[in-house]
């Protein structure tokens, strides 16, 4: 049995715009099955070595032991991110084993849906809360083009029956849009999610890493949506859970569910933000369009002091000032950042 997390900081840590550290978004791998082109293209991933060798990926040990640190500091919030986390040997023993630390309020999940029909039954067993699928399209060809080639829309869609069966009523379906690629087909895929119980959130494209070369020519601004969407089916905003949340959440007039927008190009969210990412190699980054990260990997693995994990984490949360999305284009921003698959969204 688990012993108990002995809470040593009663203060709750708050980096320099009083931002408290809430919520943890642990990547378990960058491997992913598809090769989404806004993502990591498959051109840019010629070479060896561009994932990371199995024996750099934290252990299910040392994830626990992080995440157990992050919880003592303040994390309430825990999501499990990839590359494609379903990929990572074993991921339900992992998930059962962070669904048991009692201080954590939420768990969750962010798949691309396909391994789903095999996991998701083991997944809701180990005590996953609640689980996002990416979803850009109905359409067959265009959801080929935007994955490099490898989603198959009915892949998916079995994933998401498979997620409802097992129990998991009320899933988020993140939808990146890009101009000229699929936003002429994203009224259908709305239509297709109301009155299901699921809240599709439309993600503006963002300028995560570098490989995607992100135009923002190719970015649609939420408003222009909630315009459009309101002719068609008018949508009233709904009051916020939290500061922190990432979407704006709008409800269906005529009661067919939520909608969310995700607009970190148009309307960002830094005043709210506080989630801390790691990396699956343990590298943790305090944003997400951050180039330099610190590697906690050493203090981490062989049996390292836990206290100086603690201070190294504690100090690096003090220091942040992070607001990238705010700053966007303005001089002196780092130009290279790190990966999406990487870093896990
Ligand atoms: P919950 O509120 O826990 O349901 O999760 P979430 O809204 O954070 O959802 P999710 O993890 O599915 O993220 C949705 C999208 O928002 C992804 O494309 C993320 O990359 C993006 N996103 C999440 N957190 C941030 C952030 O801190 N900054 C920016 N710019 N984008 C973010
Ligand atoms: N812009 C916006 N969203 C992105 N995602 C991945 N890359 C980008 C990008 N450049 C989304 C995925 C997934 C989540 C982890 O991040 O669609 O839902
Ligand atoms: Fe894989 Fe998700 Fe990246 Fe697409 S966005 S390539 S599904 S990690
Ligand atoms: Fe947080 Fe950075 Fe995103 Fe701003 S850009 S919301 S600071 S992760």
């Amino acid at each position: 049995m688990q012993i108990p997390v002995k809470i040593i900081n009663p203060n709750p840590l708050q980096d320099l715009l009083q931002r408290p550290l809430r919520e943890l978004r642990m990547s378990v791998i960058d491997r992913c099955n598809f090769r989404c082109t806004y993502c990591m293209p498959a051109d840019s991933l010629q070479g060896r070595g561009v994932f990371l060798p199995l024996v750099k990926l934290l252990t299910d040990h040392e994830i626990e032991d992080l995440v157990y640190t992050f919880v003592d500091l303040g994390v309430r919030k825990l999501r499990i991110t990839g590359g494609e986390p379903l990929i990572r040997p074993g991921l339900p023993g992992l998930i059962q084993t962070l669904a048991a630390i009692p201080q954590l309020e939420d768990i969750a999940l962010t798949t691309n849906g396909v391994m789903l029909p095999r996991l998701a039954e083991d997944l809701a067993e180990a005590g996953l809360g609640r689980i996002t699928v990416s979803l850009d399209t109905l359409d067959e060809t265009i959801l080929r083009e935007m994955s490099g080639g490898k989603a198959r829309l009915d892949q998916i869609l079995e994933g998401i029956a498979a997620a409802e069966a097992a129990g998991f009523k009320h899933l988020k379906i993140n939808t990146v849009v890009q101009r000229g690629v699929n936003c002429h087909t994203i009224m259908d895929l709305l239509d297709h999610f109301r009155g299901s119980g699921h809240s599709v959130r439309l993600i503006e494209y963002m300028d995560v890493g570098n490989c995607n070369h992100w135009d923002a020519a190719e970015v649609i601004p939420s408003a222009q949506w909630i315009e459009r969407i309101t002719a068609r089916w008018p949508i009233q905003p709904i009051q916020q859970r939290t500061a922190a949340e990432t979407a704006q959440r709008y409800e269906y007039v005529d009661g067919q569910g939520e909608i969310g927008f995700i607009s970190s190009i148009s309307n960002p969210f830094c005043g709210g933000c506080t989630r801390a990412r790691i990396t699956a190699d343990g590298i943790f980054y305090t944003c997400l369009f951050s180039n330099k990260g610190t590697n906690l990997m050493p203090l981490i693995r062989h049996n390292a002091d836990p206290a100086e994990l603690q201070k190294r984490i504690r100090s690096d949360w003090e220091n942040r000032d992070d607001r990238y999305s705010e700053e966007r284009g303005q001089p002196g921003q780092d130009q290279k950042k790190v990966e999406m698959y990487r870093i896990g969204g």
